[in-house]
């Protein structure tokens, strides 16, 4: 089943880049997974500075100060009865021009995310990416108020941000490894050196190079290098894989597609060429794929 996708109508964010409205998209529409819901969703999302979140926060809910991110949501949803388990009450909120749940209206501080990702070493995107998360998860029901409600709204949000392969690991690492490991390809027929980066869903970094071969068929991309080398070392969940390249942005292959499609369907892709860099997923790269549980009754993929 193709996953419920999740649209925003955003205003004050012409300043993200086409990478950023990509990642937020994922988000959204990670959170509709997660939480099980099959409709497509909408939410308003205005970004803008202190000064106009603590002016709609006074006006809306009687509180003089600045914040991170505020949420309104549309439908009457509780932690006890939220957006995945109210289909019905879901439905209700169905704008036929939308063309999807309108889930309500989200308020970011973009001096808070700058401040936050400072803060926590970490880059705007993973600021901006939680802070949606977060705001979602209150569009659907979710909320902090007490202890336990707190710890499974912050349980959803880590399983959207992971399926979204926003990682602790910034992009930027991931880069600067395929770079490394790009010095090490053998690619002497070719003269096109790769490298990758494949971060797996526990934590950990596989590097790869393309590997060669005077009987040209025998050649291994940098991409399958690095999978095989996870996979042969006991990993076999992946949220990302950083590609780079000298001579022009390194889109893999169909057979590394395919190679990948097996073990992370959901996989975020990064292509690097200097300094510039491009992101897409798999679902996007390999449409109508066929994987795992597609030919076989049984999931050959499981031990
Ligand atoms: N190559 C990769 O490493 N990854 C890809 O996805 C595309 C191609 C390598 C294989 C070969 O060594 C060289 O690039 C030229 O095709």
């Amino acid at each position: 089943m193709t996953p419920a996708t999740f649209t925003f109508e955003i205003e004050g964010g012409e300043f993200l880049s086409p990478s950023d409205l990509k990642t937020i998209q994922r988000v959204g529409q990670c959170c509709l997974s997660v939480e099980g819901v099959e409709r497509p969703c909408c939410a308003y999302l205005l970004l803008t500075d202190d000064e106009t979140i603590q002016t709609i926060n006074k006006e809306q809910r009687g509180i003089d100060r600045s914040t991170d991110v505020l949420s309104f949501p549309s439908a009457p949803f509780t932690t006890a009865h939220t957006a995945g388990t109210e289909p019905e009450l879901l439905a209700r909120e169905w704008d036929a021009y939308a063309h999807a749940c309108r889930l309500g209206d989200i308020v970011i501080s973009w001096d808070h995310v700058c401040r936050q990702a400072e803060e926590f070493g970490h880059s705007q995107t993973r600021e901006l990416s939680y802070l949606i998360a977060h705001s979602i998860f209150h569009l659907m029901g979710y909320d902090h108020m007490i202890d336990h409600d707190k710890e499974s709204m912050r349980k959803m949000e880590e399983k959207a941000l992971e399926k979204a392969g926003i990682t602790r690991v910034s992009d930027d690492e991931l880069i600067a490894k395929a770079k490394e490991a790009m010095q090490y390809s053998y690619s002497p027929y070719s003269k096109y050196k790769v490298g990758a980066c494949l971060l797996s869903s526990d934590g950990r970094m596989f590097t790869g190079c393309n590997i060669e071969n005077a009987s040209y068929g025998d050649t291994l991309c940098a991409e399958r290098t690095a999978l095989f080398k996870a996979v042969s070392e006991g990993a076999r969940s992946f949220s990302v894989i950083a590609i780079a390249a000298e001579k022009s942005m390194p889109w893999p292959c169909g057979l590394c597609r395919q190679a990948l499609n097996e073990f992370s369907p959901d996989l975020r892709v990064i292509v690097a060429c200097g300094d510039e860099r491009d992101e897409s997923t798999l679902p996007e790269l390999l449409p109508h794929s066929f994987g795992p549980s597609t030919g076989t009754s049984e999931y050959l993929g499981k031990d």
